[in-house]
């Protein structure tokens, strides 16, 4: 059986200056210096990205981007290549977050641009989908991943998702406080495994990190880390608090 390594992700959103970022940091590294068999990220604001790799260097967390563009450079008013990316310390980038796909009309094709372009650069793609509450509602749960993973994984072939993450995110369940119980979220991760095995390869879908995300907090952690297929948990508000965080990642203790 392969071991998957677990990852506790930080996804700050629209919160922290760089001041800010760094005071967390501070607070946070020597708590969780000792964990040796998780992997730890946060993904802060653009702006905070080049001080906080300044005080991660040397840490055992790893930094990441909110997003990116699929372009090299050119004409794009406020967007981010990848170049910028890894030139301010980042490893990994979260794509194809439900907050985008809602509020600045990110489609499918536009993520699957993306996911192709990060990894093509070596950067970790932590690729979201989930479905909403009123298509659970309506059965639909399924159908929805699997077109939003086709899509989004259009034309890569699996040398390119080596290294990706998959975030399983419930739309209705992200900072409403309402988590998807420990046996929904297996039962969405056991889906997305098996769709890797069927179009991928059995290796790539058994060694695939699977997140979940959508309020999880220091009191939920232990349950959903327990289930099989999660691999790891992509944190929002619980991720914005040095202590919090912290428990989260060490969650086995
Ligand atoms: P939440 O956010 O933990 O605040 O629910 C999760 C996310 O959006 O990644």
């Amino acid at each position: 059986m392969t071991v998957r390594r677990p990852l506790i992700a930080g996804n700050w959103k629209m919160h922290k200056t760089g001041e800010e970022a760094v005071d967390f940091v501070n607070a946070l590294k020597e708590t969780v210096a000792d964990v040796t068999d998780v992997d730890i990220m946060i993904a802060p604001a653009f702006t905070a990205l080049t001080q906080l790799s300044a005080v991660l260097n040397g840490t055992n967390i790893g930094l990441g981007a909110q997003n990116l563009h699929w372009e090299a450079q050119g004409a794009y008013t406020g967007e981010i290549s990848t170049a910028m990316l890894q030139s301010a310390g980042c490893q990994y980038v979260i794509i194809g977050h439900s907050e985008r796909r809602q509020y600045f009309g990110e489609t499918d094709q536009d993520i699957n641009r993306k996911i192709d372009t990060a990894s093509k650069a070596d950067l970790i793609p932590v690729f979201c989908i989930g479905e909403t509450e009123s298509q659970r509602d309506a059965g639909e749960t399924f159908n929805i991943l699997d077109k939003q993973i086709k899509n989004g994984l259009e034309g890569l072939l699996s040398e390119n998702l080596k290294s990706l993450v998959v975030a399983y995110e419930p739309v209705w369940a992200i900072g409403t406080g309402k988590t998807a119980t420990k046996e929904q979220a297996q039962e969405a991760h056991a889906f997305i495994r098996e769709w890797f095995a069927k179009n991928y390869e059995a290796e790539l879908a058994q060694g695939l990190r699977i997140l979940y995300g959508g309020s999880v907090k220091p009191s939920n952690v232990k349950d959903l880390m327990a289930m099989e297929d999660i691999d790891g948990a992509l944190v929002g508000g619980a991720s914005l608090d040095p202590q919090s965080f912290s428990q989260l990642v060490n969650f086995k203790q």
